[in-house]
């Protein structure tokens, strides 16, 4: 019997990105999708990727009725305040704003600058990175999704951080316009949006409490984002300085350690070819995370790459692995797709 899902936000990115995943997973049925100011209208006149795949009309939110799993796709706050009547409505439930992401209530209000509404339900949720998390997930009833950039930096990072061999790094991240949401804005008019290469968090960004949670606090992080002409994609390009010098041998050892198992992050080093190291666009549409790296010789520096799509493995993709493990799926269960090429 297939699992019901249930989508509130379903007129967004990520929403999108859901439905584009659910219609073509063989264990899910998509019974709803909301949008306030959609209601009645066709699915597909928002998604029109969609056409053949679906006939659902989005409905009001306040429509919503009971289901086995139920997506928030929900702008920052949304979720947060709403949360009991959220759960009410299905026995599972994933949330992929940052409202649940963070198990501290406190690193919440120094993050986004206000205490959390209901912190009682911060450490009901797990956390949605099967990378971290998948034994945790297996029994979970509520999990978090997961930030884009978060997501790029902490599968370039894992191996070493969990080495224990990291002292300092500097995170630089290239980023689409998809982060930024449906919603139209000033910085994402397409006249200011179109050829930028706009650095936007030259110091800090939220993301980097989510870094933080999943790799620990061991070692200095610093974190700049960059908007550039991409419309999916994130790449963070980590500057590693380690311990003791590391060679290539050594990292990939920690790298095939931590990796080999995982069903979407695939180690990208090459010698040969155009795209010897993780590159955004070849991941688009899928919900790979291409990991690479280089060690400077006679430095304590390794440059450790990620490439994602944010949409994908930043968002929509990791969110369905985790309902995969919720809900006893297989893990890979609509999502081993390959990408584009050339795209
Ligand atoms: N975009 C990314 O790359 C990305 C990656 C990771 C995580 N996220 C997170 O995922 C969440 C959704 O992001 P998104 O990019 O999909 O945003 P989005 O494109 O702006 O979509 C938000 C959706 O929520 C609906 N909505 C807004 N307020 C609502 C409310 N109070 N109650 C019910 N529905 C409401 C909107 O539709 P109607 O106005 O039609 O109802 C829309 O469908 C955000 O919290 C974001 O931080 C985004």
């Amino acid at each position: 019997m297939s699992v019901r899902v249930g989508i509130l936000g379903g007129s967004g990115y990520t929403g999108g990105e859901l439905l584009r995943l659910l219609v073509a997973h063989p264990g899910a049925e998509v019974a709803w999708v909301s949008s306030r100011g959609r209601a009645g209208w066709p699915v597909t006149s928002v998604h029109p990727n969609l056409r053949s795949f679906t006939d659902l009309a989005f409905i009001n939110p306040d429509d919503a009725e009971p289901c086995d799993v139920l997506f928030l796709c929900l702008p920052h706050g949304a979720a947060a305040g709403e949360i009991e009547r959220y759960a009410a409505l299905a026995h599972r439930v994933i949330d992929l704003s940052a409202d649940f992401r963070l198990r501290d209530a406190a690193a919440y209000e120094r993050t986004y600058g206000a205490a959390h509404p209901n912190p009682a339900w911060l450490d009901r949720f797990v956390y949605g990175l099967p990378e971290v998390s998948r034994k945790a997930l297996r029994n979970a009833r509520l999990a978090s999704g997961v930030g884009c950039n978060a997501t790029a930096v902490n599968l370039a990072l894992l191996p070493l951080a969990r080495a224990g061999l990291i002292e300092r790094v500097v995170a630089d991240l290239k980023v689409g316009s998809s982060e930024a949401g449906a919603e139209p804005s000033a910085s994402g008019h397409h006249p200011e949006r179109a050829g930028a290469v706009r650095t936007f968090a030259p110091t800090t960004h939220r993301h980097e409490a989510e870094i933080r949670q999943a790799l620990g606090d061991a070692f200095a992080l610093h974190f700049t984002a960059t908007a550039v002409e991409m419309v999916r994609g994130v790449l963070a390009t980590c500057h590693v300085f380690t311990t003791r010098e590391l060679t290539d041998r050594d990292v990939w050892g920690l790298y095939r350690d931590a990796y080999e198992n995982e069903p979407f992050v695939r180690i990208v080093k090459e010698r040969r070819g155009l795209y010897r190291f993780p590159e955004p666009k070849i991941v688009a549409g899928t919900n790979f995370a291409d990991v690479g790296f280089e060690c400077q010789p006679g430095t304590n520096r390794v440059v450790a790459l990620c490439a994602i799509d944010n949409l994908g493995k930043g968002a929509a993709g990791s969110a369905v692995q985790s309902m995969n493990l919720m809900c006893n799926l297989d893990e890979t269960a609509a999502l081993r797709t390959p990408g584009l090429h050339p795209v």
